[in-house]
């Protein structure tokens, strides 16, 4: 098969992965696998062990409560060649006692700090050092420092955000994948079984992610996308409806067609349901997302430098079409209903021009300052419709301003929240996913750099402060409802490769989106 063909084959399966994953509770060291592989931990805290130079000396260990492992690494551990540096390797080759024809060790930094987040990493950094060398079996040992589940957890969740490279158009793309993952824990078989098969769930999801936003614009229109969702929802069993330019126009989503006006490829208002029987009427949980298939900036149009990038602009849709993926499989007791607003930002003859002023859905009249303010338009239509479909409460996502990149460069998403309790309930899902998010405030202050001299308000506010604004003019149409903003236009794509995960997309939020989703609906 011509590997076009296989590649836009297999980019269609949206349910499953090629990973085989198993759980084993037999001894390491019984393990048949190409690699094996354990963390090795620095038990020194800073204060006691010092060398000659009064640097910190390195208190090595393989954090594995397996006795024959830790044999076949004694001599390299107790030769001092280790540092036990983060992302640290070296190999063993016919360990001594070991089953596994390579013993990986990996390091970890020091044990004191050592977080089921740090093994997450780790385990993609050990699937990202067997892939170029064709080695498709690993075994990965969950370290004695972190319980079974939560390294169980993360190691399929890393491992699965390592396996994926972005190289979908490459004639000589070698699939150089990662075929077999043994998690090697010790517990009750059930809980880490589950635990497998729901991380498993999201690391697919968040693949699944990546793979929408990895296509560039001519072969992820609006159309393509919501096609995409479609399939998705038939396989998990969502609700899913399509809407088109239409539809836009009778709901009298101004703003949203402003930005669609301009382009010949239709726009697409995607909308997923998760409707579980026995779910309470309320509360619903309406995830709504930036589906800019490409921005150029409409008539206030980008600098051709990399614009190439802007591909990457409805990553805040692909975001919530992940998650709905993974909630509708893992099932949470609550409704959530997902919105993505999907379009190109073109210039043409039809396209919105700066002074133009549009009627978004709820009323609020907005002039058009910067046509390159797109996002926030299509968002004000979306939040909207969010509401009016009975969610009660909302959390965005979008690559929404270049000024967030500025604030928190690629380290952080920037987050706005209205109420602080559900911030906070969100923050917690962020620290248990292992993603990186920081807050940011909203103000009347930001608002009023946002007040028109002829209408409610306008889409672009002036220099300073531009994720805040952006922000604060997102509030005026989630109006009183509890809401959450994810800027993300600085973490979704990964502008270098790390140890753990490729260059590229990187599917920042749906792991905090889908653990949210799910304690939300014990409450
Ligand atoms: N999609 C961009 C934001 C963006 C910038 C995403 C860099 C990823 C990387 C957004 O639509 C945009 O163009 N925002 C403008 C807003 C401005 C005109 C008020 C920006 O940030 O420059
Ligand atoms: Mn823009
Ligand atoms: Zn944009």
């Amino acid at each position: 098969m011509p590997a076009g063909l296989r590649n836009s084959l297999s980019a269609f399966h949206t349910v499953g992965s090629h990973m085989n994953i198993t759980l084993s509770l037999s001894p390491a060291a019984q393990i048949e696998t190409e690699c094996l592989a354990a963390v090795v931990l620095d038990r020194a805290d800073g204060d006691r062990a010092k060398d000659s130079n009064g640097k910190d000396k390195a208190e090595l260990y393989i954090a594995s409560s397996d006795k024959a492992v830790q044999q076949a690494a004694a001599d390299l551990i107790a030769s001092g060649d280790l540092t036990g540096k983060v992302f640290e390797t070296s190999w063993l080759h016919k360990p001594a006692g070991l089953k596994a024809k390579r013993l990986l060790l990996i390091g970890g930094g020091k044990a004191k700090k050592f977080t089921a987040a740090d093994l997450r990493k780790l385990a993609g950094a050990a699937v990202r050092t067997l892939k170029p060398r064709n080695l498709r079996s690993l075994a990965f040992t969950v370290p004695s420092e972190i319980s079974a589940e939560q390294g169980v957890r993360a190691i399929v969740e890393g491992a699965m955000i390592g396996d994926f490279d972005p190289d979908t158009y490459k004639s000589d793309r070698k699939d150089q994948k990662v075929d077999s993952l043994t998690v090697v824990a010790s517990g009750d078989q059930n809980v880490l079984q589950r635990a497998l098969d729901e991380a498993r769930i999201i690391g697919e999801s968040q693949n699944f992610t990546r793979d929408l936003v990895n296509e560039p614009s001519n072969r992820m229109t609006p159309t393509m996308l919501a096609q995409r969702a479609q399939q998705m929802a038939k396989e998990t069993g969502l609700r899913c409806e399509i809407y088109g330019a239409d539809k836009i126009q009778e709901l009298k989503m101004g703003a949203f067609w402003g930005v669609a006006q301009g382009s010949d490829e239709p726009p697409a208002l995607i909308v997923l349901r998760y409707e579980p029987a026995g779910a309470p009427e309320k509360p619903v949980l309406g995830l709504v997302g930036k589906g800019i298939t490409f921005d150029t900036g409409g008539i206030s149009i980008k600098p051709a430098d990399g614009m190439e990038k802007m591909k990457y602009d409805m990553a805040g849709g692909a975001t919530m079409i992940g998650a709905m993926r993974a909630i509708a499989l893992l099932k949470p007791k609550v409704k959530v209903i997902g919105v993505i607003c999907a379009t190109e930002n073109m210039p043409s003859g039809r396209a919105q021009k700066p002074g133009d002023i549009q009627t978004a859905m709820s009323g609020k009249t907005i002039e058009i300052i910067n046509t390159d303010a797109e996002g926030r338009l299509v968002l004000a239509d979306g939040l909207c419709y969010a509401r009016q479909l009975g969610c009660t409460h909302l959390v965005d996502a979008a690559t929404l301003t270049g000024a967030v990149v500025v604030a928190l460069g690629f380290a952080n998403a920037g987050v706005f929240a209205s109420d602080d309790d559900f911030y906070n309930r969100f923050k917690a899902a962020t620290d248990k996913a292992g993603e990186k998010m920081w807050r940011l405030p909203l103000g009347d202050e930001y608002l009023d750099a946002m007040r028109s001299q002829i209408a409610d308000l306008q889409n672009a506010g002036g220099r300073w402060g531009g994720a805040c604004t952006a922000a604060a003019f997102l509030k005026e149409f989630a109006e009183d409802t509890p809401w959450i903003h994810l800027d993300i236009a600085g973490t979704a794509w990964m502008e270098d490769a790390k140890p753990w995960i490729a260059k590229g997309p990187s599917g920042i939020a749906v792991r905090s989106l889908v653990e949210f989703a799910r304690e939300f609906g014990k409450s």
